[in-house]
């Protein structure tokens, strides 16, 4: 049988608001997610045997065999053959990572008729879920809610990455403020501009307790000051800064680049929302 291939792009929380706890100590979240034009790349080969190549610049440490996300994915849904990672994005970084690559095989094993079963994808990892669609959507729950937003423009973008890796729980167990109130309505109707200045008012509930895991993050951010918007992603460290325009992205990640070239800097646009 033939090769197949995925893709598994970068996760970004423009927004992200705590909203409360489970009794099983998993948090309530309300945050707008997009999806950049970067990510890791997968290809699928059926076969007898399940196997795992890790290969591309973040693959270090990258497990290839049952402690895999892709590996879990697979054998949740009985399914068997050769699955090749190129890891494009760091790890532990707060833009999908190992759940973003699950979701990947789940959308080449959903091909045709099969429809995911939305509970195999939530036992996967919180983020799952969302990263099965590359469109602009709200996420509630711990993940399990997800509804499409209309009217978000595609995004100029700079994603920085002070290559820490930040372990989710650590930085769950730092928050101190675990019931905030839930995001606004985004104000599509609006326009672009109403959309920004709505953006701008956002943020991210877990900037804080990264920054106490990571002070590195605050370097991160300020690095991204130039931007019209700059903030944490997911539950860090990867900050994003938006600008106006595609060439003023690439400006600002040659600037960091050369400022901070120990640091992964890439300029990206986000997938826009589909027309409606
Ligand atoms: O499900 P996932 O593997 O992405 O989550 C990793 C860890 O992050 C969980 O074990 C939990 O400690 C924390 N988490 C949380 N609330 C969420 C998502 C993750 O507390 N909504």
């Amino acid at each position: 049988m033939k090769a197949s291939s995925g893709f598994a792009p970068a996760k970004i929380n423009l927004s992200l608001h705590v909203t409360g706890q489970r009794a099983d100590g998993y948090h309530l979240l309300d945050s707008l997610v997009v999806f950049a034009d970067v990510g890791d790349r997968l290809t699928f080969q059926p076969d007898s045997k399940l196997g795992i190549d890790v290969s591309g610049p973040f693959s270090q440490g990258v497990p290839d065999d049952s402690r895999n996300s892709v590996w879990q994915a697979a054998q949740a849904v009985g399914w068997s053959g050769r699955i090749a990672i190129e890891k494009n994005l760091p790890n532990g970084a707060g833009i999908g990572g190992g759940s973003a690559d699950a979701a990947a095989f789940l959308r080449y094993f959903a091909q045709g008729d099969v429809a995911i079963d939305s509970e195999i994808a939530l036992r996967l990892g919180a983020d799952v879920p969302v990263c099965l669609s590359e469109l602009p959507q709200r996420m509630r729950g711990i993940g399990e809610n997800i509804a499409a937003v209309a009217g978000l423009p595609k995004l100029h973008m700079v994603l920085v990455n002070p290559r820490v890796a930040l372990p989710t729980p650590a930085v769950f167990k730092a928050l101190q403020v675990r019931e905030n109130a839930p995001m606004e309505t985004l104000p599509v109707e609006a326009g672009e501009e109403a959309v920004f200045n709505w953006l701008s008012e956002q943020r991210n509930d877990l900037e804080t307790p990264a920054i106490a895991v990571q002070p590195v993050i605050c370097s991160v951010l300020a690095a991204l000051a130039d931007a019209r918007i700059n903030r944490m992603s997911g539950s860090g460290a990867t900050c994003f800064g938006l600008y106006a325009t595609a060439n003023e992205a690439a400006q600002a990640a040659a600037r960091i680049t050369h400022d901070f070239p120990e640091w992964w800097v890439i300029a990206t646009t986000t997938v826009a929302s589909r027309p409606s």
